[in-house]
């Protein structure tokens, strides 16, 4: 039914593009944030323990996996998980590999659209004139993030609009334009951050001010990297290093499969895999962690920036920050940062296109503009609402749901079929086939045994976190018989909407907000679930058609 199509023009354009693929805005904008919230020298060891026991072990599994279906002409997970069992329902778990790219495209694409007009308003120079507060208030406009009323932020739809343009623009020339664009944003990407990174590694002190006297980027520096241990035992800190091993290398999501279902049979996968995995590792441990923090940290203490690590960091400081570096060097460091970001975004929005794209083909023929075009319409209906409800939470619930749950349900699930289904022989010789290089045998008891449990226990904890995310006072509580009070945060209490019923109380003198909080909360459930029946749809109604075209 498929036939071969597309495949990379060179092994360098491959591993530009899976790592453009895997660098994105979870390098600059998640990493160090979660770093900070988790303890700074605290968070690095569990997260580097995630990256060796569940991070390769899921590359290596979904480069596996994923030239092992297109060998088959398939290149989306439903088709390459159905081949590799022998009964039919695997397709449907496959759902996920498409659903999760195109619920977090649509949210993914309004950052990088921000990060877009962000070099825009520096080279214009809109920043310069700004106090601190403007700056960070020209951010909450911008998103309507007060939420004062109901009126349609049209500027942010318009260049939201353009950016999903240009990638469905991208994506409708098919692998050769999402290489090209590897090939320049990559390196670009790296000499930006690496310019960025340099002025955090040396100003030291040189930036305090009368209001933040002992300013000093090193603190920020010696944070990250003093190891502390601690917090090795507590549930919350791996959940978060888990969290964002997943969002950085993009496992769980279905795009690597994809991507690699367009390697050559013998194509090597074990060294391509690895050489994807660390270059994203290294952009993310020292560019990532060498920009926001010591910056921030140069300027306004690290104290401050415990307590107002978050996301606005990025677009609420940073250009008032740039600034005072002189009107030359500013504008060039804030081009470098948001360059840098959209760079990173659009590397990664294009894989998120290419499942969609690669199934409409498989199964129904869609050429690349065809194809490109209905993933554009898709994100479009799947993003408007998390643009105009943005203050209401909508896009945290996509966050949420299809950016952090749906990745850890859909990568036990593959773990599970590949080395135990399909069975980690079987999983192995096929890794192995054409490899580079030797991988520790030690990996195929990993695969096997560890990182499938660990992945159940991440799992696990999420569904249950306990109040508070204090697991040590909730086994204390345990046993002294007070039994388990569930956190709103948790999984059970999402699933039952309990977590919603919370924010109708947390704030009596602007009850009205929060019943819209609610209400938006519970839309965006019902579109996630909607989109996923769509596609699940499809995949039922395109196996019919593969057994009728069997039968002829
Ligand atoms: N890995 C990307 C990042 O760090 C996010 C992403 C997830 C991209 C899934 C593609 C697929 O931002």
């Amino acid at each position: 039914m498929a036939k071969q199509s597309d495949s990379w023009g060179s092994r360098i354009g491959l591993i530009l593009a899976m790592a453009g693929n895997a660098v994105g805005l979870g390098n600059f904008l998640r990493f160090p944030v979660q770093a900070i919230q988790n303890g700074g020298g605290s968070f690095i060891i569990p997260y580097l323990v995630c990256f060796i026991l569940m991070g390769i072990p899921l590359l290596f599994t979904e480069w596996s996996i994923g030239r092992f279906g297109g060998k088959k002409g398939n290149h989306s997970t439903p088709y390459i998980l159905d081949s590799m069992s022998k009964r039919n329902w695997w397709k449907y778990i496959g759902v996920f590999g498409i659903f999760t790219n195109v619920a977090v495209v649509a949210y993914y694409t309004y950052i990088e659209s921000w990060t877009f007009i962000y070099v825009i308003h520096t080279v214009i120079g809109t920043f310069t004139q700004m106090t601190q507060a403007e700056v960070s208030e020209f951010f909450v406009q911008y998103v309507n993030l007060n939420g004062s009323n109901f009126g349609i932020p049209y500027l942010p739809v318009l260049v939201y609009i353009l950016v999903l343009g240009i990638n469905i623009y991208i994506l409708s020339t098919g692998l050769g334009g999402i290489e090209k664009v590897a090939k320049i944003g990559m390196p670009l990407l790296i000499l930006f951050g690496a310019v960025l990174a340099f002025k955090g590694w040396t100003m030291g002190a040189a930036n305090a001010s009368a209001a933040f006297p002992d300013a000093n980027a090193w603190d920020g520096i010696n944070f990250l990297w003093t190891p502390q241990y601690g917090s090795l035992f507590d549930p919350k800190v791996w959940l978060a290093a888990a969290g964002q091993i997943f969002f950085t290398l993009s496992v769980g999501m279905g795009s690597i499969q994809c991507y690699a279902s367009y390697l050559k049979e013998n194509e090597d996968i074990a060294l391509n895999s690895l050489t994807s995995g660390f270059t994203n590792e290294l952009v993310e441990i020292v560019l990532g962690s060498a920009i926001v923090i010591p910056i921030a940290a140069g300027f306004l203490g690290l104290d401050w920036i415990i307590e107002n690590a978050g996301f606005g960091m990025a677009f609420q400081t940073m250009p008032y920050l740039f600034v005072q570096w002189g009107e030359i060097f500013g504008a060039i460091a804030g081009i470098c940062w948001f360059g840098l970001l959209f760079f990173a975004g659009i590397t990664s929005s294009l894989a998120m296109g290419t499942p969609w794209m690669g199934f409409m083909e498989d199964e129904f023929g869609w050429g690349k503009v065809k194809g490109a075009l209905s993933f554009g319409v898709l994100a479009l209906i799947m993003g408007l609402p998390t643009i105009l409800f943005y203050q209401y939470g909508y896009f945290d619930e996509y966050d949420y749901w299809a950016g952090t749950v749906s990745l850890v349900v859909f990568a036990l699930l593959e773990m599970i079929l590949f080395t135990w289904v399909f069975g980690m022989e079987n999983g192995w010789t096929e890794l192995n086939r054409g490899a580079d290089i030797r991988i520790p045998i030690g990996y195929k008891w990993i695969m096997k045994y560890i990182t499938p449990v660990l992945l159940l226990l991440v799992l696990l904890s999420a569904l249950i976190t306990p109040e508070g995310n204090n697991w040590s006072a909730a086994f204390a509580s345990i046993t002294t018989g007070e039994g388990w009070t569930l956190d709103p945060s948790s999984l059970i209490s999402k699933l039952t909407h309990d977590d919603l019923k919370l924010l109708r109380f947390s704030d009596p003198e602007n009850g009205e907000f929060y019943d819209k909080k609610i209400l938006f909360s519970t839309l965006a459930r019902i579109q996630m679930l909607v989109l996923f029946m769509f596609i699940a749809v499809l995949v039922w109604y395109s196996g019919i058609k593969r057994k009728s075209i069997s039968h002829e």
